[in-house]
């Protein structure tokens, strides 16, 4: 049998929105011939649906405590030199009016898997937003909890969830999580998410320990299956107190051309050009929005504890104010001919 012809693919792509997976791990490999190709693609379907606008989320970092272990990320419980802080209820709720002010209608709530916040603290949290800022989406990003509390938290009006899947191939997943970590308790949670009215976020990480094509191809798929309403990817970038601390950062390059084929798979989906993307190349961001995502996150947190959420090396934007944040990022996109919009940005189907 002839080997399929990658230009070709990446058309049928285009068009069909749906591959084989050996298909995306042929067209991964030939990434770097596809990609300007690849951009101009995800650009014009992109720019059908959401027009030249970007859309902001204000994040609120909420806890650098953690339950679990997760071998690649710099706030996992056994790093015993990660400095912990959580926000109190008041903090949180002195961001989200400070975002308010600025014109964030979105916030997303994230942070390790702290027992502080249990269902009834996180319940007054976001009712307390949402009855002060009615006009606005809360997003939570709070890891694996049960479907009861996914319940209780949407019922108090939360309006989206991010968990990235992390890879969708589950001895994969094995390597990269402790053992008291499961794939089947992960998707588990992105159903339950589903079921219960959630807009719902995956996404992993480009260029994790261990990953291949093949494994980027089923992440693809699984992409392209589940119909994410967000779909969050960046860079791995390693971090020096954990055990992946010798492995190499994701590429800026794979990671945008991963964006453009995620645009092709799922044309109205939310993707966010990310911190990790702008961590491993200073205008990674504007990379990412112009090899089609459409979605960025400038940091809400307070100044003081921006150090502390520390997922990986040499993080970027840990000093500025929030204001600064937003002026920075309105330049960056405006400098290449998009426009950062004060909405909600819920997805268009
Ligand atoms: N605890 C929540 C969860 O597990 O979904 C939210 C916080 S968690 C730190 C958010 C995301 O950060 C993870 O899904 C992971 O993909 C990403 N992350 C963690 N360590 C990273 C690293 N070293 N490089 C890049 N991204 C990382
Ligand atoms: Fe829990 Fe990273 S290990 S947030």
């Amino acid at each position: 049998m002839t080997r399929p012809d990658p230009d070709e693919l990446l058309e049928k792509l285009a068009s069909e929105h749906s591959l084989a997976p050996k298909d995306y791990e042929t067209l991964i490999g030939a990434r770097s011939r596809l990609a300007p190709r690849a951009r101009e693609l995800a650009v014009a379907v992109r720019k059908e649906i959401y027009g030249n606008d970007v859309y902001v989320r204000g994040l609120i970092e909420i806890s650098s405590f953690c339950r679990n272990d997760c071998l690649y990320c710099g706030i996992r419980r056994s790093n015993a030199a990660a400095v912990r802080y959580r926000l109190s209820e008041k903090e949180i709720l002195e961001c989200a009016d400070e975002g308010y002010w600025l014109g964030f209608r979105t916030f997303v709530l994230q942070g390790g898997e702290d027992a502080f916040f249990t269902d009834e603290t996180l319940e007054r949290i976001i009712a307390g937003i949402k009855e002060k800022h009615p006009d606005c989406a809360v997003t939570l990003s709070l890891g694996e909890r049960s479907r009861e509390s996914y319940k209780r938290l949407r019922d108090a009006g939360a309006d989206r969830y991010l968990l990235r899947h992390e890879t969708a191939d589950p001895a994969h997943y094995e390597l990269l999580h402790p053992k008291e970590m499961s794939f089947s308790n992960r998707m588990r949670c992105l159903r339950d998410l589903r079921e219960l009215g959630y807009q719902v976020g995956c996404g992993f990480m480009v260029g994790s320990p261990f990953q291949t094509n093949g494994h980027i191809a089923k992440d693809l798929k699984f992409i392209e299956e589940f119909k994410p309403d967000m779909c969050g990817i960046g860079p791995f970038v390693p971090h020096h107190c954990t055990v992946f601390k010798d492995h190499p950062a994701g590429t800026a390059e794979l990671t945008c051309y991963l964006l453009s084929l995620i645009r092709l798979i799922h044309p109205p989906v939310l993707l966010p050009a990310t911190t990790a993307l702008g961590t491993v190349d200073p205008a990674g961001r504007e990379k990412g929005i112009l090899a089609g995502a459409n979605v960025v996150m400038p940091n809400l947190s307070p100044v003081s504890v921006r150090k502390k959420y520390e997922l990986y090396d040499n993080k970027i934007c840990t000093g500025e104010e929030a204001a600064e944040c937003r002026g920075c990022l309105e330049r960056r996109i405006g400098s290449i001919g998009y426009r950062l919009v004060a909405a909600r940005g819920d997805i268009k189907k």
